[in-house]
């Protein structure tokens, strides 16, 4: 197929690029490079000068992407491109829905207008567990109805994207021209490509993972644990950790399932939890290093235990998580780390 993957150059969009392009697919990355890397995109480009391009803009700006879109005639878009932290959602509410509900509705109408107003195909959005806020114990592990009641800006940027987005496909069907429409709804992505040659790289850092990283290779003091006396085994917040890969793997699999006609929602998760300490006694394990943690007061607003409830993408589209001990995925992110100690 022939892909735009917006938000091509951050962390999971480098990823996407990468799996499509092994699998033999035409890749147009885009990205305004706010917060993705030159470098991935070079190191993709040097592998694959055939079938991989490049452009450094904003996706909101309609007549860049649908230039690309008529230009390389592309027929499916992977949306990735966002601002994605939920603490500063929460100080710049306005910067979040602009970047990623205007800029976006500028992506959509480029989709719309392209190959002479037949518009594109397949559309594929990054959501989040975001959209769930904090679910009620009974939807613990969390499945797909379960009600979406954000708790930041952030969450709210990616529910009001999902109703645009199933209102553009109900237009579509209406106009006997539909498009197939997934949403997936990723919980926490974790891990580097095993092959080595792409990782994580966020300034600021915020997730778990790579933080406490940074702890083990000296990059940090030390790290505080924000909470300790919530009601789980340990006392701390517990969150599910999908594997880059295997989220990349849910994307192909909606990409090549999910019917023109069809919009599907579908939480991409492994389907357990793991507390933070259980992550921070991970990363010491991998890395060898025992850094100091101290004990810290709860943050508002974050939710106790969050963690899928995989049923439906496992029976729909037929995903598993195939990389599922919590070393292993720590180990990925920890060698690419290691070897990138200033990033790309
Ligand atoms: N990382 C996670 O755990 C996680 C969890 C749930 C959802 N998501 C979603 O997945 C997507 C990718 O996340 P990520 O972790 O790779 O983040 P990232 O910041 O590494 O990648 C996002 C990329 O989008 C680009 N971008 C942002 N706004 C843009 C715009 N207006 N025009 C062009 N490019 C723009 C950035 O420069 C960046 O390269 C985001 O939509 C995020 O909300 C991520």
């Amino acid at each position: 197929m022939r892909v735009l993957v917006t938000g091509g150059a951050g962390y999971i969009g480098s990823h996407a690029c990468q799996r499509l392009l092994r699998d033999g697919h035409h890749i147009v990355a885009l990205d305004n490079l706010h917060r993705g890397h030159q470098q991935p995109m070079d190191l993709l480009k040097s592998q694959h000068p055939d079938s991989f391009d490049f452009i450094h803009s904003d996706l909101g700006d309609t007549e860049t992407v649908l230039g690309a879109l008529n230009a390389h005639n592309l027929d499916t878009v992977m949306h990735f491109g966002a601002l994605a932290y939920v603490g500063e959602s929460v100080e710049d509410p306005l910067w979040y829905y602009r970047n990623n509900i205007s800029s976006a509705i500028g992506l959509l109408d480029a989709c719309d207008q392209c190959h002479d107003g037949k518009g594109i195909s397949r559309f594929i959005f990054s959501s989040s567990c975001a959209t769930y806020g904090n679910p009620p114990e009974d939807k613990i592990p969390v499945p797909e109805d379960c009600p979406q009641s954000p708790t930041s800006p952030y969450g709210y940027t990616k529910l009001h994207m999902e109703h645009i987005l199933k209102d553009y496909a109900q237009k579509r069907s209406i106009d006997d021209n539909p498009i197939a429409l997934t949403m997936l709804r990723y919980f926490n992505v974790a891990g580097s490509d095993r092959s080595g040659m792409l990782g994580e790289d966020h300034t600021p850092e915020t997730h778990l993972i790579p933080v406490a990283i940074e702890a083990a290779l000296g990059k940090r003091e030390s790290l505080s644990i924000f909470g300790t006396d919530y009601p789980t085994p340990d006392g701390t917040n517990v969150r599910d950790y999908v594997h880059v890969e295997d989220l990349i793997d849910a994307h192909v699999l909606a990409m090549h399932t999910v019917e023109r006609g069809q919009v599907e929602a579908f939480n991409v998760g492994i389907g357990e939890g793991y507390s933070v300490r259980q992550i921070l006694d991970s990363v010491k394990r991998v890395s060898g290093v025992d850094f100091p943690v101290h004990d810290a007061p709860r943050r508002a607003g974050d939710a106790i235990a969050l963690f899928n409830n995989p049923t439906k993408i496992k029976s729909t589209l037929g995903w598993e998580a195939k990389i599922t001990d919590i070393d292993e995925i720590v180990k990925t992110a920890y060698d690419w780390m290691k070897d990138h100690p200033d990033g790309y």
